[in-house]
């Protein structure tokens, strides 16, 4: 690593450029050796991220995948969601397989807000409401959310007094005084939605996050100061990107999108650290394109190929088990959302998947419905569902032989098509993913 330790640009966002599963766990995984802080920023337990390491799985959700190494230091930041349960569970799973997790190495935001059981019968309840009100795949409402409570408790945090902060769950009396009034007005809430819920119960809810937060106390602080002492002392921060760039609250295909910031700019309210030292984000795309639940997709593939995509990227979610939707590159997305998160470089992952197909197809531009066409996204539903790909064609390649090293031993036609990449985003392709493993993967050093 080169640099002074006080050198900003040692700091580095990954964040994935397109719908999600881009691979984001693996990469962070692959960098962490090199920093000494591991951030989640935004979402919550919506997040699915896999690292495979000495062909041993884990899959992430709310810990940074940086806690499998243990001489680093994790934080989930203020603008993360904590479903407190699901964290001691995951916390559980790692301690099982032999991963130490302490108040010292994984550190919770004391104002992160938190995922509360109604949170996620609500978010269940309106996704089952507006399916059932709404008619059609195409025209539904539902936005085939993960069912884990994100964006009842983002509305809960922007609404402010029916909110609850993991420091709440430090606070008994204060905890029991605010579960009388919450529970209350939610119960009403929930029954509006068509639960058929006994009332909410502020005592017995009280006793059980009470619990909790003596459970978690260790862990519980002001994690804004914690990174900048650390960045005072000259470590360097990974921030952890979840989700990804096109389900951005305010930038992605919205309503079909996730309730954070997840680009990048996300990054400075969801850990209290200034935009200004995030001088390197690796953008994390797939070699082609995926989606899990509602929302347009330009160059989804509903036949053969997108089976075969979905099968040999074995793209099924790490969260719900959903089989992904699968399509062609979309280059106009990407280069948008490379954009919108300041990108310096840009790993690819998946590329192995691509290869034994005839010939691919990247979509380069839009056709909008007036015949007139666009190389600029559309980060809005309505807009982007009516348009139609504009496709380039490229050869296809064998199987590759090599399972790490040189970009230069891949196959001419593998190579042509990072160079068709690079050329449209304007930006180098720092890694490409050859498999799930952590060195599977080709890396700057080895590109020609
Ligand atoms: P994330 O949410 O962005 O971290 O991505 P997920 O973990 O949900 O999904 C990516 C999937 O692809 C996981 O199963 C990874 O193990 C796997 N993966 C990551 N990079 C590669 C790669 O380069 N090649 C292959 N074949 N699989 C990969
Ligand atoms: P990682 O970090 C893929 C999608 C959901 C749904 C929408 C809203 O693994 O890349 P939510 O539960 O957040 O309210 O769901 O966003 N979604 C993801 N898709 N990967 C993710 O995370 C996702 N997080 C949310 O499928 O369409
Ligand atoms: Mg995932």
């Amino acid at each position: 690593m080169t640099g002074s330790k006080r050198d900003i640009s040692r700091h580095t966002a990954v964040v994935g450029l397109q719908w999600g599963d881009e691979g984001k766990g693996k990469i962070v995984d692959v960098l962490t050796a090199q920093h000494d802080v591991i951030v989640r920023y935004n979402g919550g337990a919506n997040a699915g991220h896999t690292v495979v390491v000495d062909g041993k799985k884990y899959a992430l959700h709310l810990i940074p995948s940086g806690i499998l190494n243990a001489d680093k230091r994790c934080i989930i930041g203020n603008g993360v969601v904590v479903d407190p349960e699901k964290l001691i569970e995951e916390m559980d799973q790692l301690r099982a397989r032999g991963i130490h997790v302490t108040g010292k190495n994984l550190r919770v935001s004391d104002r992160a807000h938190v995922v509360m059981p109604w949170h996620k019968e609500q978010d269940a309840a309106l996704e089952e409401y507006m399916a059932a009100v709404t008619a059609g795949d195409r025209g539904s409402l539902a936005i085939g959310t993960t069912r884990r409570g994100i964006g009842p408790a983002y509305s809960d945090k922007v609404r402010r007094s029916t909110a609850i902060r993991m420091r709440d769950l430090l606070d008994p009396p204060y905890l029991r005084e605010r579960l009388q009034v919450i529970c209350k007005l939610r119960t009403a809430e929930l029954h509006a939605l068509g639960v058929n819920t006994d009332p909410l119960d502020p005592v017995a809810l009280g006793d059980r996050y009470i619990a909790i937060g003596k459970q978690l106390a260790p862990y519980i602080g002001d994690t804004v100061y914690e990174l900048h002492d650390a960045m005072a002392r000259g470590d360097s921060i990974l921030f952890e990107g979840a989700n990804a760039a096109l389900l951005d609250i305010d930038h992605g295909t919205y309503p079909y999108v996730t309730s954070s910031n997840c680009s990048s700019l996300g990054i400075p309210a969801g850990t209290g650290v200034p935009g200004r030292h995030l001088t390197r984000v690796i953008g994390i795309m797939k070699a082609y394109s995926t989606r899990v639940g509602g929302g347009p997709f330009p160059t989804e593939l509903t036949c053969e190929l997108g089976h075969k995509i979905r099968e040999r990227g074995r793209e099924y979610g790490t969260t719900t088990g959903r089989p992904r939707r699968c399509g062609w590159l979309d280059l106009v997305a990407v280069r948008y959302s490379v954009m919108l998160c300041g990108a310096t470089s840009v790993a690819c992952s998946l590329f192995d998947v691509l290869a034994g197909f005839e010939e691919l197809k990247i979509c380069v531009g839009y056709r909008l419905p007036n015949g007139s066409s666009t190389d600029r996204f559309i980060p809005d539903a309505r807009g982007l569902e009516n348009v139609q790909p504009i496709y380039e064609t490229l050869p296809g390649w064998p199987e590759p032989e090599i399972a790490a090293g040189n970009r230069a031993d891949l196959h001419p036609n593998a190579r042509a098509y990072l160079d068709r990449i690079e050329a449209a985003i304007g930006i180098p392709i720092e890694m490409v993913g050859i498999g799930p493993d952590r060195k599977q993967t080709l890396v700057a050093e080895c590109v020609s």
